[in-house]
């Protein structure tokens, strides 16, 4: 089936990719199998599904027909191989990371991403003795130079949030490919309608289905897509030998699923599933009203002299408005910042907002605004901020999908009062 689906429009893809009605029923919603295990009449039964000689679910921490149902739509939407689910954004980046390295070896990061991400892989990865290289995002020699014997991933945002630059993915998988790195990018904020990394030579993609995916603010998730391009026989990663025996191309996939997330054990929740497998039905209007909603605020805050800056990847003066124009095909998402002159200032302009809701998310439907300092980003030094683009003076917004006019009146009010 996925070959035909493959090759429908992605907002087809999206109604009808990898879910048909339940045969029993008739269901046309993913039903709910909120069950922790699944039984079997036998031993003998038993002991072959755990060998893996048969096909079949065992206990909800490793596998659940739910999950398995949004893994399939992710891994249609992305063009991957296959998908594992996890309970977040976060969950997803710990697993491949501590799947691919282990203690003495290297990872390579953009140093602009999101603040939890830049958390794990400067404090929790070195206390495991990983060591992160940070290098300037956008800087391909910079990654270039970094990699070593025992580097194991690069690691990029498709935007780093919240500086919103945007690396060149293509310049970076020829670098990966080049060392025969494993290049892992983290679509959370463009989403496969913007970009699908695998067209571009990612290997791993990475999404907190808690954002887009979802799209309601109303349950946290991740996915970890492999694409089916690296070739895991690599002695890079000798721990992946025995499941390449078994597995071959889908080594990585039973790795994380049997070893990885089974023992760190951050699975989604079988009703999450279901929340975000409803939610990605709409994620294609959805994305163009963010898109286009988005593209008229920032034209609206380029113009307004309250405003001292403004970034958003689709505005021309954006230093990365040539690669982001060629790599999201004309489309450039829902985040935008911009900054005031104190954090004062930035204060009395979100406590004006009337329906902007000053929270710790993005990709809601709703219009999202926060002040990064002093939330996602307050336990980051003042040389992380800095490398994350985080300043006292900066706002962010998650543009929704309200009407455009009615979010700009919104932004105009509340500078009024600054
Ligand atoms: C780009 C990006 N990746 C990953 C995460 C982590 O996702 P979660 O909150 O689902 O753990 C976030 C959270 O904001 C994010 O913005």
């Amino acid at each position: 089936m996925n070959a035909t689906i493959r090759q429908l429009h992605l907002e087809t893809q999206l109604m009808h990719g990898a879910y048909e009605p339940e045969q029993i029923t008739g269901a046309t919603a993913i039903p709910i199998f909120q069950s922790t295990s699944f039984a079997y009449k036998t031993a003998e039964e038993l002991e072959a599904v755990f060998a893996g000689r048969d096909a079949g679910y065992v206990y909800s921490r490793i596998g659940n027909p739910t999950l398995v149902g949004l893994e399939r739509r992710l891994a249609v939407l992305e063009d991957g191989l296959g998908a594992v689910a996890c309970a977040s954004g976060m969950a997803a980046i710990s697993a491949v990371v501590l799947g691919l390295a282990g203690q003495g070896d290297e990872i390579i990061s953009g140093n602009s991403i999101f603040g939890g991400t830049y958390s794990l892989f400067a404090n929790l990865l070195k206390r495991c003795g990983i060591q992160t290289v940070f290098v300037e995002s956008t800087d391909i020699d910079a990654y270039r130079d970094a990699i070593g014997e025992r580097t194991k991933l690069i690691f990029v945002e498709t935007v780093g949030n919240p500086k919103l630059d945007v690396p060149d993915i293509a310049a970076l998988a020829n670098v990966a490919k080049e060392k025969n790195v494993v290049f892992v990018v983290d679509n959370t904020v463009t989403t496969p309608l913007l970009l699908q990394p695998k067209t571009l030579g990612a290997d791993i993609v990475i999404h907190s289905t808690s954002k887009f995916i979802n799209g309601h603010g109303n349950a946290i998730g991740g996915i970890i897509v492999d694409c089916g391009t690296f070739d895991w026989s690599s002695p890079r990663y000798s721990q992946l030998s025995i499941f390449y025996k078994r597995a071959g191309n889908m080594a990585f996939l039973a790795y994380l699923r049997n070893q990885i997330c089974r023992d760190l054990g951050g699975c989604l929740s079988p009703f999450n599933a279901f929340l975000m497998s409803i939610g990605i039905e709409s994620l294609g209007v959805r994305m163009e009203r963010h898109c286009a909603n988005a593209m008229r605020v920032a034209g609206f805050l380029a113009e307004d002299r309250r405003v001292r800056e403004v970034r958003y990847p689709g505005l021309s003066s954006h230093p990365n408005h040539a690669v982001a124009q060629r790599q999201f095909a004309g489309r450039y998402g829902a985040l935008l910042t911009l900054k005031l002159e104190s954090k004062a200032q930035c204060f009395k302009f979100i406590n004006g907002l009337k329906r902007a809701q000053n929270l710790a998310n993005l990709g809601d439907a709703k219009t999202l605004v926060i002040h990064p300092a002093s939330t996602f980003c307050r336990d980051l030094t003042e040389e992380q901020r800095q490398a994350v683009g985080v300043s006292d003076e900066l706002v962010r917004f998650s543009i929704g999908i309200e009407h455009a006019d009615d979010i700009i009146s919104d932004l105009d009010n509340a500078l009024a009062q600054v």
